[in-house]
């Protein structure tokens, strides 16, 4: 879940333009980075532990350069360990993004062989193989692939490499599971483990395959295979997305931005998203069953889903992607995988839709990130269109995939006019919390909150799912243990850790699951929880009232948005970064 960052230009600046890179792709690890460019002679190389933050560095003048941005895996967050690592030479500098799960039967050779180790990372070793291999490599200006070649067939594991030649100023990379793209501009080649970090020089990418390779210098951008060898023609596509999208747009950070951002996203989906989910509408009905799923808020997206379809009396199984493999057994031709992802990166997501598809299951993605492995993979792509997501937190990608999902829903019942006008009303409801008294009560709420350690959502059906996707939000931001779980589950075990002034969030849309989520709440209540109720109306026994519109079907897209706020304010109000919280990357691409 690491950044990779590499240039190769006519410019000088190389170590710079690679800080500011991996400031990009930050919220992919960053508990610690690195770059490295060539004097010439050798590679200099700066190393921190933290964020990037502010920092700037002082390496030499250099027209070549690779940085990265880590989170750990092998070895504590020190300098030491921190990427780029150099060979016994010091004229290879290495960067690395995965597990390489033969890194202790390699690295045994290698010491046995005389190589000096100066980390305890898996990753390492690559540079010492490659190190190796350029002495077997015939010259020439490919000899840089050759080693780099054999030095990755040598690793088990899903990873992919980034890795900088003094003597030939050119970069090499491969891959396999681990995202990387490749960037064509006026002024050089640019790789990358994410195409959002690319568009401030270039919306001219082409995104590597599993199993290829890459060699680049200052006048060329070369594609490999990695078995074998063969030299590919790179398939080069203009995103839509433009640098300016990516920026924060006069907000602190990522979060509020992105926040922000959903009332005019969803309005656009409601009219843009019609041709997309009319063909996942369509796959849903030629199937014979459905699977839906994801991780994280993802896999939330998925459990609101089974309640919209069943509601329509249509059923699909909401699935953690990471559990998957234990209904493989139910898998068949006819079988539709719906994969929820906002990064199409997520590997429990791509690995869980790859063993589908060997029994014949077809794939349609719900994605964000244009060209990404689940992209690429899937039959049917319906876009979320959310926009580059750079805080780890999903908000705008999470109410997309409701928005998406619901306009499916309508689609296959043939009344997506109805799904469209809903949509663009949940639009126009999250437009006024976002501002005036109703931000203000959400703010006056996390205030009440700021010091507690523990609360507890409550919700049932389609609110059982919002309940976990809101615990899941505050936890992730503000490090308050959030526990979401069904409103009938409380008095079954949960009852007993409520006592006077534990917050206990209700969440009450005006549906089928209200009175019984009412009474729920006030058993709770008469054990002395702090009730805050998260509905279209007060009532005298919430001691805090979130408003929250009553749009059918569509109140799931609303009743997200009160934690995301939730979660924001408290993060500032606990001193906590709302884009980058500890333990945490945007894109999860290990195990
Ligand atoms: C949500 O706020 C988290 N960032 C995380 O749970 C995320 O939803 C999960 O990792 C799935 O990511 P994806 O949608 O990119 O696959």
């Amino acid at each position: 879940m690491c950044g990779i960052f590499g240039h190769v230009g006519g410019r000088s600046d190389a170590a710079q333009v690679v800080l500011s890179g991996l400031r990009a792709l930050e919220y992919r690890g960053y508990d610690s980075w690195g770059v490295a460019v060539s004097d010439g002679t050798l590679v200099q190389v700066d190393r921190r532990t933290g964020k990037i933050g502010v920092a700037v560095t002082e390496l030499p003048p250099s027209g070549v350069g690779l940085g990265h941005t880590r989170w750990a895996t092998h070895g504590a967050v020190t300098v030491e360990n921190a990427h780029p690592h150099l060979d016994c030479t010091r004229r290879l500098a290495l960067v690395h993004n995965g597990i390489v799960e033969n890194h202790a039967e390699l690295r045994q050779a290698l010491e046995n062989a005389g190589h000096r180790f100066r980390s305890q990372t898996d990753t390492e070793l690559i540079a010492h193989l490659i190190e190796d291999a350029l002495q077997l490599a015939a010259p020439g200006a490919e000899r840089l692939l050759h080693a780099t070649l054999a030095a990755f067939r040598a690793l088990r594991g899903l990873n992919a490499i980034g890795v900088l030649d003094v003597g030939s100023g050119a970069l090499a990379a491969a891959k396999n599971g681990s995202p990387l793209v490749l960037g064509f501009s006026a002024d050089g080649h640019w790789l990358a483990s994410d195409s959002a970090a690319l568009l401030a020089h270039t919306r001219d990418l082409c995104f590597v395959g599993d199993g290829q390779a890459v060699l680049l210098t200052r006048e060329r951008a070369r594609l490999f295979e990695i078995d074998g060898g063969t030299e590919l023609e790179p398939e080069i596509v203009r995103v839509a997305w433009d640098a300016q999208s990516a920026e924060r747009l006069g907000h602190p950070d990522y979060m509020s931005k992105e926040i922000h951002e959903q009332p005019e996203r969803l309005a656009r989906l409601a009219v843009q998203a019609a041709p997309s989910v009319q063909a996942l509408a369509s796959s849903i009905a030629a199937s014979e069953q459905v699977f839906m799923l994801g991780c994280g808020s993802s896999a939330h997206a998925a459990l609101v889903a089974q309640h919209l379809f069943a509601r329509r009396g249509r059923r699909i199984t909401a699935v953690t992607a990471s559990e998957f493999r234990h209904l493989q057994a139910f898998v068949a031709p006819g079988t539709l995988i719906v994969a929820l992802s906002q990064s199409g990166e997520t590997i429990d997501v791509l690995d869980a839709a790859l063993l589908a598809r060997t029994t014949g299951a077809r794939i349609a993605a719900l994605c964000n990130v244009e060209g990404s492995s689940l992209w690429r993979m899937a039959d049917v792509v319906v876009p979320l269109d959310a926009g580059p997501e750079r805080c780890v937190l999903a908000t705008k990608s999470f109410t997309a995939q409701l928005a998406l999902l619901l306009l499916t829903a309508h689609a296959l019942d043939g009344w997506l006019a109805q799904g469209t006008r809903a949509v663009a009303d949940a639009a126009t409801d999250i437009a006024s919390m976002l501002h005036g008294a109703r931000r203000a009560a959400i703010s006056a709420v996390a205030r009440a909150l700021r010091t507690r350690q523990h609360l507890f959502v409550i919700g049932r059906g389609a609110s059982h799912a919002l309940a976990l996707e809101t615990a899941l939000k505050i936890k992730e931001v503000s490090y308050i243990h959030a526990e979401g779980l069904a409103g009938g589950e409380l008095k079954h075990g949960v009852m007993a850790l409520i006592e006077p002034g534990t917050p206990c969030i209700a969440l009450m849309p005006h549906d089928d699951t209200e009175t019984d989520l009412m009474s729920a709440a006030m058993q709770a209540k008469a054990r002395g929880a702090e009730l805050i109720g998260i509905c279209p109306q007060a009532h005298p026994m919430f001691d805090h009232h979130i408003e929250a519109a009553d749009l059918g079907d569509a109140s799931a897209i609303v009743h997200a948005v009160p934690a995301q706020l939730l979660g924001y304010d408290l993060a500032r109000l606990r001193g906590h970064d709302p884009d980058m919280p500890r333990n945490l990357a945007k894109s999860v691409t290990v195990k």
